[in-house]
Formats: C-alpha cells, structure tokens, sequence
C-alpha cells in the first residue's frame, strides 16, 4: 500500500491536479458511484482533481458539472462528455439557481469536497464544514433523480452524528468512509448517501390496503399513492391494515399490522 504522503507525487504523474482525485477513485471502488451516461455534480471542485475522475468514470454521453468559488482551469474531455465549470460560492443562492439551470436532464451524484478556510480553531472548523456539507445536502436533493448518490466531505466533531442522521433519513443507506489517499492527521471524513429516497411512505407508517397483484418472490403487492409496497403471507383482492418496515428508492416492504 502507498504511504500517504507518496499519493501527491502518484496524482502528479498520473496527470491528475490534486491527490484528492485517488479518494475519489477509491471512494468510486467501495461504493459504486459513477454510471455510464449520468450527469455528475461536483461541488468544491478546484483545482478540478475529482473533476478528473468523473470524466473519465461517466465516459460518453455524461456530463460534469464543477462548481467553486475559486476559477477552475478549463479541463480537457472527450467531446462526448459535456463539462461545465460554474464560478459561484455555494453558500448563495444565486449559485444554486445557477446549477440547476446547468443540470436541466437530472443528476445522478452529487459530490462535495469542500472545506471551509481553516481557523486552526477546531470547533470552529468543524462547524464550517458541516454548514458546507449542508448547504451540498440542500443542493443534493434539489436536483437528484430517485436513487441518485451523493458524497460530502465533513470534518470529524460534536455535529457529525446528527448530520449523518438527516443523511440517513433521506438515503437507503448512509456510510461512512476513510479513503487511503487521506492525509493521516486529517480529521475528514466521507459521508456516503446511496439511493436518494423519494417514496411517500416512512418505516412505521399504517395504512388500509388492497393487495393487488402477486410479486415475483410471492409477496402481495400494494400500492400507496402510486409507490409499490411488498407485503408477504398475503393474496390478491385482499384487504388488510400493514405497518412499513423497510424504504427502498422506489419501493418498500410491510408487514400485516392486524
Ligand atoms: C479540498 S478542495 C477540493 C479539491 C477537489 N476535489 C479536487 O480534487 O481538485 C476544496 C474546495 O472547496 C472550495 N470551497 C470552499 N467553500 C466553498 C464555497 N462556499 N463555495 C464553493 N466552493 C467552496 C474551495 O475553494 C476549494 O477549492
């Protein structure tokens, strides 16, 4: 295994513009980021590192859209990716406007890598980030199709869990992750939302249902306001009350509650 500090010297002869393009990498490797095609966002994204690894990830027909507030250098891609590098600080407003106008087709993962300018005050870092890695989470689920991913860089401290909680409740999982590549007396993390959740039902919900078809597995499926829930030892033209016990992107789980 390389040793931290050889990951620079790997970036620069590899062509990529920051070390952070081989967390990227191994993040991409543990958790299945990036598909063929797909639109990525990339917040934070100079001098343009990750940038890099999307373009090569999302290959033909995708694109990739970098946002800093800091000039990112024009990169070079295949003409078949689209890349478009926005100039704006995403803690306004205007910016968030201006990345949804860029990513009109639907967004398939969003990325943050953005630190705060650092103090040396720990607390205070931290809580910078964290307002940082919330500002990408608002930006995440604006413009994220069902079961889009999303990946932010937080530093470690009090608000940690609780941010990792509101992940939580909008992904079917949330994990978190250390790359390699990460500086050894760094204190980030990676936070790693997979499948943006957009379902109608939440776990515990209570509803009268009407089972009306038989899924592949023999599960009763039902449906509430449109969204296909699985309940099994169940038959069709059955009506029963069910509790949710489990969300997926685009369908749930529940169990007789009667
Ligand atoms: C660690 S660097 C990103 C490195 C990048 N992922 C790469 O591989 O090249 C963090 C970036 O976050 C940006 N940043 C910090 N706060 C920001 C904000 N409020 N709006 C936009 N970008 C911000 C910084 O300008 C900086 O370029």
């Amino acid at each position: 295994m390389a040793r931290p500090d050889s990951w620079a010297k790997r970036a620069r002869q590899a062509g990529y513009r920051s070390r952070a393009a081989f967390k990227l990498r191994q993040l991409d490797d543990s958790f299945d980021l990036f598909a063929d095609g797909q639109t990525v966002v990339d917040l934070g994204a100079a001098p343009g590192g990750w940038m890099q690894v999307a373009i090569e990830r999302v290959g033909a027909g995708g694109a990739v859209i970098g946002v800093d507030r800091r000039r990112i250098e024009p990169l070079e891609a295949d003409q078949s990716v689209r890349v478009e590098l926005l100039h704006g600080d995403i803690t306004d407003e205007d910016t968030h406007q201006r990345i949804r106008e860029l990513a009109d087709d639907g967004v398939g993962l969003v990325l943050s890598d953005m630190a705060p300018d650092m103090s040396g005050e720990y607390d205070l870092d931290h809580a910078r980030s964290v307002h940082l890695a919330q500002q990408a989470f608002e930006v995440a689920q604006t413009l994220l199709k069902p079961g889009g991913d999303f990946v932010v860089k937080v530093f470690e401290g009090r608000d940690l869990d609780n941010f990792r909680s509101e992940l939580e409740a909008s992904f079917e999982y949330v994990a978190t992750a250390r790359p390699k590549a990460t500086r050894q007396a760094s204190s980030e993390v990676y936070l790693i939302g997979k499948g943006l959740l957009t379902a109608p039902v939440n776990i515990g919900d209570r509803y009268t249902v009407t089972i009306e078809a038989e899924g592949d597995e023999g599960d009763g499926i039902a449906k509430v306001e449109g969204f296909t829930v699985f309940v099994p030892d169940t038959h069709v033209g059955e009506t029963l009350e069910i509790a949710i016990t489990d969300v997926k992107a685009r369908f749930g789980f529940a169990r007789r509650s009667t």
